[in-house]
Protein backbone atom coordinates (compact mmCIF):
# COMPACT_ATOMS: atom_id res chain seq x y z
CA UNK A 1 0.00 0.00 0.00
CA UNK A 2 1.73 3.59 -1.25
CA UNK A 3 2.41 6.39 1.40
CA UNK A 4 -1.65 7.89 0.41
CA UNK A 5 -3.49 5.39 0.62
CA UNK A 6 -1.98 4.56 4.38
CA UNK A 7 -2.47 8.22 5.23
CA UNK A 8 -6.28 8.08 3.96
CA UNK A 9 -6.88 4.92 5.82
CA UNK A 10 -5.32 6.14 8.89
CA UNK A 11 -7.44 9.34 8.76
CA UNK A 12 -10.37 7.26 7.82
CA UNK A 13 -9.90 4.89 10.72
CA UNK A 14 -10.16 8.24 13.01
CA UNK A 15 -12.76 10.40 10.89
CA UNK A 16 -14.57 13.05 12.87
CA UNK A 17 -11.74 13.01 15.47
CA UNK A 18 -8.65 14.99 15.53
CA UNK A 19 -5.18 13.77 14.70
CA UNK A 20 -1.71 15.16 14.83
CA UNK A 21 0.74 14.89 12.15
CA UNK A 22 3.45 14.13 14.28
CA UNK A 23 1.15 11.08 14.76
CA UNK A 24 0.60 9.84 11.61
CA UNK A 25 3.83 10.16 10.64
CA UNK A 26 5.29 8.39 13.45
CA UNK A 27 2.50 5.54 13.21
CA UNK A 28 2.81 5.15 9.30
CA UNK A 29 6.73 5.88 9.55
CA UNK A 30 6.12 8.52 6.88
CA UNK A 31 7.89 11.96 7.18
CA UNK A 32 5.82 14.85 8.10
CA UNK A 33 6.67 16.92 4.89
CA UNK A 34 5.39 13.91 3.19
CA UNK A 35 1.91 13.24 5.49
CA UNK A 36 0.78 17.09 4.48
CA UNK A 37 1.75 16.95 1.09
CA UNK A 38 -0.21 13.89 0.48
CA UNK A 39 -3.07 15.44 2.35
CA UNK A 40 -3.38 18.54 0.39
CA UNK A 41 -3.41 15.79 -2.61
CA UNK A 42 -6.49 14.40 -1.43
CA UNK A 43 -8.11 17.66 -0.77
CA UNK A 44 -7.66 18.79 -3.99
CA UNK A 45 -9.22 15.05 -4.75
CA UNK A 46 -12.62 16.31 -3.08
CA UNK A 47 -11.58 14.87 0.36
CA UNK A 48 -12.85 17.04 3.38
CA UNK A 49 -9.84 16.99 5.47
CA UNK A 50 -9.68 19.65 8.65
CA UNK A 51 -6.65 21.11 9.68
CA UNK A 52 -5.74 22.42 12.30
CA UNK A 53 -1.90 24.05 13.19
CA UNK A 54 -2.67 22.81 16.91
CA UNK A 55 -4.38 19.84 16.66
CA UNK A 56 -3.45 18.41 13.29
CA UNK A 57 -5.73 16.33 10.75
CA UNK A 58 -9.91 15.98 10.78
CA UNK A 59 -11.22 13.73 8.04
CA UNK A 60 -14.90 14.87 7.64
CA UNK A 61 -16.29 13.54 4.52
CA UNK A 62 -15.36 11.66 1.31
CA UNK A 63 -16.63 14.73 -0.61
CA UNK A 64 -18.53 14.04 -4.14
CA UNK A 65 -15.77 13.43 -6.88
CA UNK A 66 -14.59 9.82 -7.82
CA UNK A 67 -10.88 9.42 -7.54
CA UNK A 68 -8.81 6.31 -7.55
CA UNK A 69 -8.09 5.93 -3.94
CA UNK A 70 -11.43 6.46 -2.85
CA UNK A 71 -12.63 3.73 -5.35
CA UNK A 72 -9.85 1.18 -4.61
CA UNK A 73 -10.26 2.08 -0.79
CA UNK A 74 -12.62 -0.96 0.94
CA UNK A 75 -13.92 -1.86 -2.70
CA UNK A 76 -14.90 -6.04 -1.94
CA UNK A 77 -13.65 -7.00 -5.34
CA UNK A 78 -11.02 -9.36 -6.84
CA UNK A 79 -10.72 -8.06 -10.30
CA UNK A 80 -13.17 -5.57 -11.10
CA UNK A 81 -12.15 -1.78 -10.31
CA UNK A 82 -8.48 -3.86 -9.24
CA UNK A 83 -6.59 -2.72 -12.58
CA UNK A 84 -6.71 0.83 -13.95
CA UNK A 85 -8.74 3.31 -12.94
CA UNK A 86 -8.74 6.41 -15.14
CA UNK A 87 -10.93 9.39 -14.56
CA UNK A 88 -11.40 12.28 -17.05
CA UNK A 89 -12.76 15.27 -16.00
CA UNK A 90 -13.90 16.09 -19.58
CA UNK A 91 -13.90 13.48 -22.39
CA UNK A 92 -15.49 12.39 -25.71
CA UNK A 93 -16.57 8.84 -24.19
CA UNK A 94 -15.54 6.79 -21.91
CA UNK A 95 -16.58 3.91 -24.32
CA UNK A 96 -14.08 4.96 -26.96
CA UNK A 97 -11.26 5.87 -24.58
CA UNK A 98 -12.05 2.17 -22.71
CA UNK A 99 -10.95 0.79 -26.50
CA UNK A 100 -8.34 2.83 -27.21
CA UNK A 101 -6.35 1.93 -23.96
CA UNK A 102 -7.64 -1.87 -23.82
CA UNK A 103 -6.51 -1.90 -27.80
CA UNK A 104 -3.14 -0.71 -26.64
CA UNK A 105 -3.43 -3.68 -23.61
CA UNK A 106 -4.63 -2.52 -20.97
CA UNK A 107 -5.39 -5.04 -18.33
CA UNK A 108 -8.77 -6.83 -17.72
CA UNK A 109 -11.16 -5.12 -14.52
CA UNK A 110 -9.75 -1.71 -15.01
CA UNK A 111 -12.44 1.57 -14.99
CA UNK A 112 -12.58 4.60 -17.24
CA UNK A 113 -14.57 7.26 -16.21
CA UNK A 114 -15.58 10.66 -16.59
CA UNK A 115 -17.48 13.47 -15.40
CA UNK A 116 -18.34 14.85 -18.59
CA UNK A 117 -18.37 13.29 -22.05
CA UNK A 118 -19.02 15.47 -25.30
CA UNK A 119 -19.94 12.62 -27.33
CA UNK A 120 -21.59 9.62 -25.00
CA UNK A 121 -22.52 7.41 -26.87
CA UNK A 122 -26.27 5.29 -26.52
CA UNK A 123 -27.34 2.26 -28.61
CA UNK A 124 -28.44 2.28 -31.79
CA UNK A 125 -26.44 5.63 -32.62
CA UNK A 126 -28.08 7.85 -29.93
CA UNK A 127 -26.24 10.63 -28.19
CA UNK A 128 -25.89 9.69 -24.37
CA UNK A 129 -26.75 12.97 -22.11
CA UNK A 130 -24.12 13.33 -19.83
CA UNK A 131 -24.59 15.85 -16.26
CA UNK A 132 -20.91 16.47 -15.03
CA UNK A 133 -21.27 15.58 -11.10
CA UNK A 134 -24.61 13.98 -11.30
CA UNK A 135 -24.78 10.71 -12.71
CA UNK A 136 -22.45 8.11 -12.88
CA UNK A 137 -20.45 7.69 -16.53
CA UNK A 138 -17.98 4.78 -16.87
CA UNK A 139 -16.94 1.66 -18.77
CA UNK A 140 -15.54 -1.76 -17.83
CA UNK A 141 -12.65 -3.66 -19.93
CA UNK A 142 -13.32 -7.13 -19.79
CA UNK A 143 -11.21 -9.98 -21.62
CA UNK A 144 -13.38 -12.87 -21.03
CA UNK A 145 -12.41 -16.56 -22.10
CA UNK A 146 -15.87 -17.34 -24.04
CA UNK A 147 -17.00 -17.43 -27.50
CA UNK A 148 -17.97 -13.75 -29.63
CA UNK A 149 -21.44 -15.40 -29.90
CA UNK A 150 -21.67 -15.53 -25.90
CA UNK A 151 -20.16 -11.92 -25.64
CA UNK A 152 -24.43 -10.30 -25.05
CA UNK A 153 -24.36 -12.12 -21.60
CA UNK A 154 -22.24 -9.47 -20.12
CA UNK A 155 -25.09 -6.59 -20.55
CA UNK A 156 -27.13 -9.09 -18.97
CA UNK A 157 -24.68 -9.33 -16.10
CA UNK A 158 -23.98 -5.42 -16.29
CA UNK A 159 -28.23 -5.31 -16.34
CA UNK A 160 -28.47 -7.60 -13.28
CA UNK A 161 -25.93 -6.04 -11.53
CA UNK A 162 -27.36 -2.86 -11.70
CA UNK A 163 -30.71 -4.07 -10.38
CA UNK A 164 -29.04 -5.88 -7.40
CA UNK A 165 -27.44 -2.56 -6.72
CA UNK A 166 -30.67 -0.30 -6.76
CA UNK A 167 -32.09 -2.80 -4.53
CA UNK A 168 -29.00 -2.34 -2.29
CA UNK A 169 -30.27 1.57 -1.85
CA UNK A 170 -33.54 0.76 -1.40
CA UNK A 171 -35.29 1.81 -5.05
CA UNK A 172 -37.21 -1.31 -5.56
CA UNK A 173 -39.64 0.20 -7.87
CA UNK A 174 -37.61 -0.73 -10.47
CA UNK A 175 -37.33 -3.14 -13.53
CA UNK A 176 -34.85 -4.57 -16.63
CA UNK A 177 -36.35 -3.26 -19.63
CA UNK A 178 -35.16 -5.37 -22.98
CA UNK A 179 -32.21 -5.83 -23.70
CA UNK A 180 -30.69 -3.60 -21.50
CA UNK A 181 -32.50 0.04 -19.65
CA UNK A 182 -33.19 0.26 -16.25
CA UNK A 183 -36.81 2.04 -15.77
CA UNK A 184 -37.42 3.52 -12.55
CA UNK A 185 -41.02 4.08 -12.11
CA UNK A 186 -41.47 3.27 -16.06
CA UNK A 187 -38.59 5.84 -16.63
CA UNK A 188 -35.37 5.14 -18.16
CA UNK A 189 -32.71 5.61 -14.96
CA UNK A 190 -29.75 4.07 -16.58
CA UNK A 191 -28.39 2.37 -20.09
CA UNK A 192 -25.66 0.03 -20.99
CA UNK A 193 -23.31 -0.16 -24.05
CA UNK A 194 -21.45 -3.19 -24.75
CA UNK A 195 -18.53 -2.96 -27.61
CA UNK A 196 -16.61 -6.02 -28.39
CA UNK A 197 -13.01 -6.85 -30.75
CA UNK A 198 -12.72 -10.04 -31.43
CA UNK A 199 -12.00 -12.10 -34.29
CA UNK A 200 -14.27 -14.96 -35.52
CA UNK A 201 -13.19 -17.54 -32.61
CA UNK A 202 -12.38 -15.70 -29.85
CA UNK A 203 -12.51 -12.21 -27.96
CA UNK A 204 -9.67 -9.62 -27.57
CA UNK A 205 -11.58 -7.77 -25.19
CA UNK A 206 -15.31 -5.87 -24.14
CA UNK A 207 -15.84 -2.74 -23.00
CA UNK A 208 -19.29 -2.95 -21.14
CA UNK A 209 -20.05 1.08 -20.61
CA UNK A 210 -22.96 1.94 -18.27
CA UNK A 211 -24.64 5.39 -17.44
CA UNK A 212 -26.98 5.89 -14.23
CA UNK A 213 -28.98 8.56 -14.34
CA UNK A 214 -27.71 9.27 -10.52
CA UNK A 215 -28.30 12.41 -8.45
CA UNK A 216 -30.42 14.23 -11.52
CA UNK A 217 -32.58 16.39 -10.38
CA UNK A 218 -35.99 16.53 -12.49
CA UNK A 219 -35.49 19.98 -13.31
CA UNK A 220 -32.65 18.97 -15.66
CA UNK A 221 -33.84 17.43 -18.40
CA UNK A 222 -34.36 18.42 -21.56
CA UNK A 223 -36.98 18.64 -23.48
CA UNK A 224 -36.62 15.64 -26.27
CA UNK A 225 -35.87 13.05 -22.37
CA UNK A 226 -38.24 14.71 -19.55
CA UNK A 227 -41.21 12.49 -20.61
CA UNK A 228 -39.24 9.60 -20.95
CA UNK A 229 -35.91 9.87 -18.46
CA UNK A 230 -36.06 9.07 -14.01
CA UNK A 231 -33.13 9.43 -11.62
CA UNK A 232 -31.92 7.68 -9.26
CA UNK A 233 -32.68 10.75 -6.52
CA UNK A 234 -35.99 11.12 -7.73
CA UNK A 235 -37.12 7.48 -6.77
CA UNK A 236 -34.74 7.91 -3.30
CA UNK A 237 -35.95 11.09 -2.46
CA UNK A 238 -32.29 11.99 -1.20
CA UNK A 239 -28.77 12.40 -3.07
CA UNK A 240 -26.50 9.09 -3.23
CA UNK A 241 -23.11 9.60 -2.83
CA UNK A 242 -21.66 8.58 -5.92
CA UNK A 243 -18.30 6.38 -5.34
CA UNK A 244 -20.50 4.10 -3.26
CA UNK A 245 -22.65 3.16 -5.06
CA UNK A 246 -19.73 2.99 -8.10
CA UNK A 247 -18.65 0.34 -5.32
CA UNK A 248 -21.26 -1.69 -4.75
CA UNK A 249 -22.17 -1.69 -8.52
CA UNK A 250 -18.31 -3.02 -9.28
CA UNK A 251 -18.75 -5.64 -6.73
CA UNK A 252 -22.18 -6.68 -8.01
CA UNK A 253 -20.86 -7.18 -11.74
CA UNK A 254 -17.85 -8.76 -10.58
CA UNK A 255 -20.34 -11.34 -8.71
CA UNK A 256 -22.53 -11.81 -11.89
CA UNK A 257 -19.60 -11.79 -13.90
CA UNK A 258 -17.81 -14.65 -12.24
CA UNK A 259 -20.88 -16.92 -12.19
CA UNK A 260 -21.59 -16.25 -15.98
CA UNK A 261 -18.07 -17.45 -16.24
CA UNK A 262 -18.44 -20.42 -14.46
CA UNK A 263 -22.44 -21.11 -14.72
CA UNK A 264 -23.02 -20.00 -18.32
CA UNK A 265 -26.21 -17.88 -19.84
CA UNK A 266 -29.19 -19.68 -18.93
CA UNK A 267 -28.96 -19.09 -14.85
CA UNK A 268 -28.19 -15.11 -15.53
CA UNK A 269 -30.76 -15.10 -17.62
CA UNK A 270 -33.41 -16.59 -15.32
CA UNK A 271 -32.03 -13.58 -12.77
CA UNK A 272 -32.61 -11.28 -15.44
CA UNK A 273 -36.40 -12.44 -16.28
CA UNK A 274 -37.50 -12.27 -12.47
CA UNK A 275 -36.22 -8.62 -12.62
CA UNK A 276 -37.60 -7.74 -15.83
CA UNK A 277 -41.13 -6.60 -15.99
CA UNK A 278 -41.71 -8.25 -19.94
CA UNK A 279 -42.99 -11.29 -20.11
CA UNK A 280 -46.04 -11.27 -20.89
CA UNK A 281 -46.02 -7.94 -21.85
CA UNK A 282 -47.55 -6.04 -25.04
CA UNK A 283 -44.64 -4.90 -27.68
CA UNK A 284 -44.18 -2.47 -30.08
CA UNK A 285 -40.95 -3.42 -31.74
CA UNK A 286 -38.84 -1.26 -34.24
CA UNK A 287 -35.93 -2.57 -36.18
CA UNK A 288 -33.88 -1.66 -38.35
CA UNK A 289 -36.36 -2.07 -41.83
CA UNK A 290 -39.60 -3.01 -39.64
CA UNK A 291 -41.89 -2.52 -37.19
CA UNK A 292 -44.58 -5.09 -35.59
CA UNK A 293 -46.48 -5.92 -32.01
CA UNK A 294 -46.57 -8.58 -30.16
CA UNK A 295 -46.79 -10.35 -26.91
CA UNK A 296 -43.43 -11.26 -25.06
CA UNK A 297 -43.91 -14.77 -24.33
CA UNK A 298 -39.94 -15.65 -22.83
CA UNK A 299 -36.37 -14.71 -23.46
CA UNK A 300 -34.55 -17.50 -24.60
CA UNK A 301 -31.29 -18.89 -23.50
CA UNK A 302 -29.12 -16.58 -25.61
CA UNK A 303 -30.86 -13.64 -24.56
CA UNK A 304 -33.06 -13.10 -27.73
CA UNK A 305 -36.79 -11.89 -27.08
CA UNK A 306 -39.33 -14.68 -28.05
CA UNK A 307 -42.59 -12.67 -29.22
CA UNK A 308 -45.54 -14.20 -30.17
CA UNK A 309 -47.48 -12.40 -33.63
CA UNK A 310 -50.51 -12.53 -35.36
CA UNK A 311 -47.87 -13.80 -38.09
CA UNK A 312 -46.41 -17.08 -35.79
CA UNK A 313 -43.68 -16.34 -33.03
CA UNK A 314 -40.60 -14.24 -33.70
CA UNK A 315 -37.17 -13.72 -32.13
CA UNK A 316 -35.56 -10.30 -31.63
CA UNK A 317 -32.05 -9.28 -31.29
CA UNK A 318 -31.35 -6.07 -31.89
CA UNK A 319 -33.57 -2.72 -32.33
CA UNK A 320 -35.99 -1.29 -29.84
CA UNK A 321 -39.08 -1.88 -28.47
CA UNK A 322 -41.80 -0.23 -26.72
CA UNK A 323 -44.46 -1.47 -24.12
CA UNK A 324 -47.96 -0.56 -25.87
C1 LIG B 1 -28.27 3.26 -24.00
O1 LIG B 1 -29.15 3.08 -23.17
O2 LIG B 1 -28.53 3.67 -25.13
C2 LIG B 1 -26.85 2.98 -23.59
C3 LIG B 1 -26.25 4.16 -22.89
C4 LIG B 1 -24.83 3.92 -22.41
C5 LIG B 1 -24.19 5.19 -21.90
C6 LIG B 1 -22.87 4.93 -21.25
S1 LIG B 1 -22.25 6.35 -20.40
C7 LIG B 1 -20.72 5.57 -20.18
C8 LIG B 1 -20.41 4.81 -21.47
N1 LIG B 1 -19.74 5.68 -22.41
C9 LIG B 1 -20.48 5.93 -23.48
O3 LIG B 1 -20.15 6.66 -24.43
N2 LIG B 1 -21.67 5.29 -23.38
C10 LIG B 1 -21.74 4.51 -22.17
Amino acid sequence: MGNRQSILEFLYRNKGKWVSGEKISRDLGISRTAVWKNINFLRDKGYVIESSSKLGYKFISQGYGFDEYKIKNNLNTKLIGQGSIVIYDETDSTNRQAFNLASQGMEEGSIIIAENQSSGKGRLGRHWVTFPGQGIYFSIILRPPIPPSKASGLTIVAAVALSFTLDEFQITNHEIKWPNDILINGRKAAGILSEIKADPDSIDFIIVGIGINLNIPAELWPDEIKDIASSVTDAAGTEIDRCSFLKVLLSNFEKYYFKFLEDGFSEIIDIWKDRSGIINKKIRATLIDESFTGTVTSVNSEGFLVVSTEDGERLINSGDINYI
